[in-house]
């Protein structure tokens, strides 16, 4: 019985209109939930937000992060036990959270072990930064360039001047700089061809394919990017030049021929209108013609009754 009712609930529910569903989800994205809120469960957030300075700073700097809206919570990175919950003031709880056993791990230290840390999960990027000079010289590490808890999705705009001319000069990095941005307007601009050419119903797969392609040939060069060396890089920003001056030479082509489509639509229309101009005329110039001769046939009387 219950059920029953549920389910015309649910339907009457599911068949309410879209715009009011809508509503819904923007009061829901103008509301958005606390870290607490977020994951009730986590004990590590549950007492850190109610704790001092840093120690609950870290709650509010990592909940605008990346790794925030993908689920990685503080023991993720952190290790230890996120199911102990308790008062900020009782020490069994901060003990038996915070344990080794638990593979609690407070900051990576000495720096050299930052790679590791965060390389649990990226593991490719590791790879690279270990083998570039920076990863042999222990400097900069991850967090240097993308801070520890307030990391976003990163761009170009790490490498500047301020951070970069610490140690050296900013050749090398501004060239490699200049690399990154031309290779990222270009994948924006074939993104935007793409959309030209589905637009106009021109689907290719083997156009797609290559689009796919370059896609995964962005991540990887951001991949490799963490190596400095710029033969690596040149491989790859070379492979979206590729495709880039395929997709513009394609939309050049098609464009070429839909405007001499549209040409020849144009004269098809002028054509039509001066035919269409031309008859008028003839049917004014008959009617005229016959007009003028009816009445010089009527002035010699000959058909009047
Ligand atoms: C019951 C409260 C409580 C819980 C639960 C808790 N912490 Fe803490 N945490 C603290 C306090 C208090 C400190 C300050 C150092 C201390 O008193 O041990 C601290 C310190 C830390 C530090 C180190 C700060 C430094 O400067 O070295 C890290 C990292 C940390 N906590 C992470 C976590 C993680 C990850 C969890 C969950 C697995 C967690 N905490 C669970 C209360 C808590
Ligand atoms: C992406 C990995 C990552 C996540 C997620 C993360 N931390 Fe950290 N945290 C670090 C690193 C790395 C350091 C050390 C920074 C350094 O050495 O400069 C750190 C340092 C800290 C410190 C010492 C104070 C500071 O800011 O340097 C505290 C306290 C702390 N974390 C608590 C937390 C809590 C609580 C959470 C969850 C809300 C959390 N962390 C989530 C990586 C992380
Ligand atoms: C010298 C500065 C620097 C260091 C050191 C560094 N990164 Fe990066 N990282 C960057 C920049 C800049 C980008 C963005 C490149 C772009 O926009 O093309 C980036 C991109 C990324 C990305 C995004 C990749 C993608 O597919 O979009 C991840 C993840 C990342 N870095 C993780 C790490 C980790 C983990 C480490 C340490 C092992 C690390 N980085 C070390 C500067 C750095
Ligand atoms: C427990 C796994 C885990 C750990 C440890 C971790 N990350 Fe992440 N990270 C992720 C996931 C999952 C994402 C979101 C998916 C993605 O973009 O790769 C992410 C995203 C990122 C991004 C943005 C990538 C993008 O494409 O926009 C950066 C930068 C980054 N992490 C850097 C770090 C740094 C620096 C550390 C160490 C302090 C670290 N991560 C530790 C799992 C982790
Ligand atoms: C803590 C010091 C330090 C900082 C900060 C630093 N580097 Fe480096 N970098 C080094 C060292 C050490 C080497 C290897 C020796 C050398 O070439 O000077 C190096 C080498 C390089 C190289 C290859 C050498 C070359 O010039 O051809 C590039 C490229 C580079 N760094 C880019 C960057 C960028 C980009 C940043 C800023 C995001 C940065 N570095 C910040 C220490 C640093």
């Amino acid at each position: 019985m219950n059920k029953a009712i549920l389910l015309i609930t649910s339907i009457v529910l599911a068949s309410s209109s879209p715009a009011a569903a809508e509503d819904q989800s923007l009061a829901h994205a103008k509301t958005p939930k606390t870290p607490v809120e977020a994951y009730p469960k986590n004990g590590c957030i549950a007492c850190h937000a109610s704790l001092p300075g840093k120690l609950s700073q870290a709650v509010q700097d990592w909940s605008a992060s990346i790794h925030f809206q993908n689920q990685i919570t503080c023991d993720s990175c952190h290790g230890g036990d996120p199911d102990i919950a308790g008062q900020p003031d009782n020490r069994q709880a901060i003990d038996s959270a915070h344990h080794s056993l638990k593979g609690f791990i407070h900051r990576p230290k000495p720096a050299s072990k930052v790679s590791y840390f965060c390389g649990k999960c990226h593991v490719a990027i590791m790879e690279k930064h270990l083998g570039s000079p920076h990863g042999e010289n222990t400097h900069p590490t991850c967090i240097y360039c993308h801070g520890h808890h307030d990391i976003h999705s990163p761009t170009t705009g790490i490498i500047n001047t301020e951070r970069c001319t610490v140690c050296h000069d900013f050749k090398t990095a501004e060239r490699i700089k200049g690399l990154l941005e031309d290779t990222e307007a270009q994948i924006q601009k074939i993104a935007e061809q793409a959309k030209w050419l589905e637009k106009h119903g021109y689907k290719n797969l083997a156009l797609e394919e290559m689009h796919e392609h370059s896609k995964g040939t962005v991540t990887q060069l951001r991949i490799a990017f963490h190596s400095f060396n710029l033969r690596d890089i040149n491989n790859f920003t070379n492979q979206i030049t590729t495709v880039a001056e395929q997709t513009v030479r394609t939309v050049d082509l098609i464009q070429n021929k839909s405007q001499a489509a549209e040409f020849q639509t144009l004269i098809g229309l002028g054509v039509t209108v001066y035919l269409f101009l031309f008859a008028v005329f003839l049917m004014g110039y008959k009617r005229h013609f016959l007009n003028h001769h009816g009445s010089a046939k009527s002035k010699s009387g000959g058909f009047a009754n």
